[in-house]
């Protein structure tokens, strides 16, 4: 096969990867993979493609973070938006790209590299494998004292408080102020939010996390109105997160399902998944 060659693509050109990924996964215009996952197309990813003349036809992301654990912060590369043209799939295109986001990481010696995908076979070759616990549960099944729960009315939209929040975090993807301006470009993602009690969620996200909330913060109570108030305009609306979370929200553990986090593949020979690490829905890519 000829050296193919691997260009680094700037965020300006975000939108050869938007056609080109909207495309592999099936979204129906006018959705657009950047409007769920618009971290792909920001100065905080690296993007690598290999281009066919001038038509890109094959990318992976690459999202360098830290991750707040017990001991500090921990280095992290969250892998996306892995896509190659139909016309140009089993040549080994995402093979090699998977493979210079791999070095890349190695050579910054970043102990972990995580992606989400259903192709376990593919990345296994690569090193991939199932790690980490996540949760999921149907609102419904949540054993909660509804008395009063619709007396204040929940309100719609993404705060500063709620960034703010998301800044103090004390579990998961460390955000920082340059992540803000993708942070609030989530056009299919619903906030809904408490003044008093503060407490917000964050509903949907596109066609991964359809009736889904995947992000919660603040008091419990408020959560707890806010996500019947969900329940109450969709029935099967269910919520994801840290099994410990949920039960704390007031799920029995036999509503809980749990389900592998991502695929993970460490740097280093003998480095094990630690129970705590933990990446949530909007950090997930
Ligand atoms: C998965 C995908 C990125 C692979 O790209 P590619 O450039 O064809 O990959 P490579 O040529 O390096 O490797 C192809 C291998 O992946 C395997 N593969 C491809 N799609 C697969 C799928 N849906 N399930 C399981 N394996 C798959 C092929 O069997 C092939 O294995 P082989 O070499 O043993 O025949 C491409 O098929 C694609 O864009 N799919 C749609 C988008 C997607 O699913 N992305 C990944 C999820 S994040």
């Amino acid at each position: 096969m000829a050296l193919l060659e691997i260009k680094e693509i700037a965020a300006r050109d975000a939108g050869a990867i938007d056609e080109l990924v909207s495309r592999a996964f099936q979204y129906q215009s006018p959705h657009h993979f950047l409007e769920d996952f618009p971290i792909w197309g920001t100065d905080r990813a690296l993007r690598l493609g290999i281009y066919e003349q001038s038509q890109l036809v094959s990318h992976v992301g690459i999202r360098f973070c830290e991750m707040q654990t017990s001991r500090g912060l921990e280095r992290i590369a969250l892998m996306g938006a892995v896509a190659t043209h139909e016309q140009h799939r089993g040549k080994g295109l995402s093979t090699t790209l998977l493979r210079e986001a791999i070095q890349r990481v190695e050579a910054r010696s970043c102990p972990w590299s995580i992606l989400w995908g259903s192709e376990h076979e593919f990345y296994g070759r690569l090193g991939f494998k199932l790690e980490g616990t996540q949760a999921r549960a149907l609102i419904s099944d949540l054993a909660i004292n509804t008395a009063g729960l619709q007396s204040s009315p929940v309100k719609v939209g993404l705060t500063d408080s709620i960034f703010q929040d998301f800044l103090r975090r004390k579990t998961g993807i460390q955000f920082t102020e340059a992540d803000r301006s993708w942070f609030f470009s989530h056009p299919t993602v619903e906030w809904h939010y408490l003044d008093e009690p503060f407490s917000y969620v964050a509903y949907q996200r596109g066609m991964d996390l359809k009736h889904m909330v995947h992000e919660m913060g603040g008091d419990l109570r408020g959560i707890q109105k806010i996500l019947y108030h969900i329940y109450l305009q969709c029935p099967i609306a269910q919520v994801m997160g840290q099994t410990d979370d949920l039960i704390k929200l007031g799920f029995p553990m036999k509503a809980i399902f749990e389900e592998n986090l991502c695929l993970a593949r460490p740097t280093f020979a003998g480095e094990k998944w630690k129970p705590e690490y933990w990446i949530s829905g909007l950090s997930a890519c």
